[in-house]
C-alpha cells in the first residue's frame, strides 16, 4: 500500500496499515520489536535509515509515530513513556517563564499537578476555566501572556464538552495554541487537528493501547515547524516510549475502531439502566440529550465513548460501597482497557485536587464501560446498587 493511497483511505485501514510498510528482508508484515539501543554505522556518520541511538530514532517507535499522525490527521507523531511525560515535554517545548496557560477547571488530576506543582515552580502561570464555557475560557486569557489554551474533552470525570473549532478560534485569536487532550475520545471519535487544534495528547495507555498492558503517551503535531521543535525537545529530554511499548501500542490501534464501537454500545445500555434505576441521582453521559455539551458532542464526535460517571442517593458512603461491591465493574485507576473498571474518583483518580477548585463530588462514581457482554455488566451494576 502506496503512502499516497493510505492518506486517502478511511480510517479503520490507515489504523492497520499505517506507519509501516511489510519488512523488504522478511516481508513480516508486523514491526518487529526492535529492542536494541544503538545501530551499525556504514562508516562514519553513515547512518542506515537514518538510525543511530534509541533515544533518537528506533523503527517500532517510528511505525507508532507515523500510525498516530495519520489517524489523528497530523504532521507528525510523538511516542512517549507516559501521557505526562508527553505533556511535559509538549509544555517545555511551548512555554517560557512567564508565560501562562488557560487549563481545565477539571482537568485531569495528572495534568493539574503537572500545571501546579512543577511548571509553576518555573514561572509558568495557569489559570483554570469550564471547557464548555467559550466566554469562560476567553476571559480567563492573558492578552499578551498566554500561550497555550490547553482542553480536554470529553473531561475527566465529569465529561463537559469543549467546542474544540470554537476554542480553536479563540486561543488563535490572542496568538495561543490551542492544545486537546483526545485521551477520553481516542482518535477514532474525535479528530481534533482538522477541528483546528495545533497539538492533540494522549494517554495511550487509554483507549490506544486499550488491554491495560502499557503505560504510554502521544503528542501529535499540526504543522511542521513546531513538529521540528517537539523532535528536538523529545530527543533532549528522553522521554520516549521503548520499542516494546510502542509495539503494545501499535497492536492496539489497529482494533481501535471496533473496540470503540463495543466500549459505547455498552455505555449506552449502561447510561440507559442507570437513568432508570431509583439509587442513582444523576447520570452524566455526553450522548443524553440533558447533558450540556449533548449537541457540541454530536457535532465533533462519531459516538459517545466509553465513560459513563454517575452520582448516587445516599451520598459519599454509598458511592464508596457501590465500588465495593462491583464484581465484573473492576475497582481500579485508569480507563479505556477491554475490561470495566468502577473508580470514586474523589478518593482516588482525583485526590490530588481535594480542597482545590477541581473538586470533584463525592457521591461521584466513575465508568469505564469495557466490551464484556452488557447485561453481565447491567447485572453486576443492579447488585453493586442494592
Ligand atoms: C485525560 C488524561 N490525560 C492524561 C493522563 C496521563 O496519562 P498517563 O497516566 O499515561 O501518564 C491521563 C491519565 O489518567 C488522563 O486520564
Amino acid at each position: 500500500m502506496t503512502q499516497e493511497h493510505r492518506s486517502k483511505s478511511g480510517f479503520e485501514t490507515r489504523a492497520i496499515h499505517a506507519g509501516y510498510e511489510p519488512d523488504p528482508l522478511t516481508g513480516a508484515v508486523i514491526p518487529p520489536i526492535y529492542a536494541t539501543s544503538t545501530y551499525k554505522q556504514d562508516g562514519v556518520g553513515g547512518m542506515r535509515g537514518g538510525y543511530e541511538y534509541s533515544r533518537s530514532g528506533n523503527p517500532t517507535r517510528t511505525a507508532l509515530e507515523g500510525n498516530l499522525a495519520a489517524l489523528e490527521e497530523g504532521e507528525r507523531g510523538f511516542a512517549f513513556a507516559s501521557g505526562l511525560a508527553a505533556e511535559d515535554t509538549l509544555l517545555r517545548t511551548i512555554l517560557k517563564p512567564g508565560d501562562h496557560a488557560v487549563i481545565p477547571d477539571d482537568a485531569y488530576g495528572g495534568t493539574f499537578r503537572q500545571f501546579d506543582k512543577v511548571h509553576k515552580l518555573w514561572g509558568i502561570a495557569h489559570s483554570p476555566a469550564a471547557v464548555s464555557d467559550v466566554d469562560a475560557v476567553r476571559a480567563a486569557i492573558q492578552p499578551g501572556k498566554t500561550k497555550v489554551v490547553w482542553i480536554e474533552t470529553p473531561t475527566n470525570p465529569l465529561l463537559n464538552i469543549g467546542d474544540i473549532e470554537a476554542l480553536a478560534g479563540v486561543a488563535h485569536e490572542a496568538g495561543a495554541l490551542l492544545v486537546v487532550d483526545n485521551t477520553f475520545a481516542s482518535p477514532y471519535l474525535q479528530q481534533p487537528i482538522p477541528l483546528g487544534a495545533d497539538v492533540v495528547v494522549h494517554s495511550t495507555t487509554k483507549y490506544c493501547g486499550g488491554h491495560s498492558d502499557v503505560v504510554g503517551g502521544a503528542l501529535v503535531v499540526r504543522e511542521l515547524e513546531l513538529s521540528e521543535q517537539i523532535a528536538f525537545h523529545q530527543n533532549s529530554i528522553g522521554g520516549i516510549a521503548g520499542p516494546f511499548d510502542a509495539w503494545l501500542v501499535l497492536r492496539g490501534l489497529k482494533t481501535l475502531g471496533v473496540r470503540m464501537d463495543r466500549h459505547c454500545d455498552n455505555a449506552e445500555k449502561v447510561v440507559e439502566f442507570l437513568t432508570s434505576h431509583s439509587a442513582v441521582s444523576q447520570v452524566i453521559y455526553p450522548g443524553l440529550e440533558e447533558h450540556p455539551g449533548h449537541v457540541i458532542a454530536g457535532k465533533q464526535m462519531k459516538r459517545y465513548g466509553g465513560i459513563v460517571s454517575f452520582r448516587v442517593t445516599g451520598g459519599e458512603a454509598h458511592a464508596l460501597d457501590v465500588c465495593a461491591k462491583a464484581e465484573v465493574f473492576t475497582l481500579g485507576e485508569s480507563l479505556g482497557g477491554v475490561e470495566s473498571l468502577i473508580e470514586h474518583p474523589g478518593r482516588m483518580t482525583h485526590a490530588s485536587v481535594a480542597g482545590t477548585d477541581l473538586e470533584v463530588p463525592s457521591d461521584l462514581i466513575r465508568l469505564s464501560v469495557g466490551i464484556e457482554t452488557a447485561e453481565d455488566l447491567l447485572a453486576d451494576l443492579d447488585r453493586a446498587l442494592g
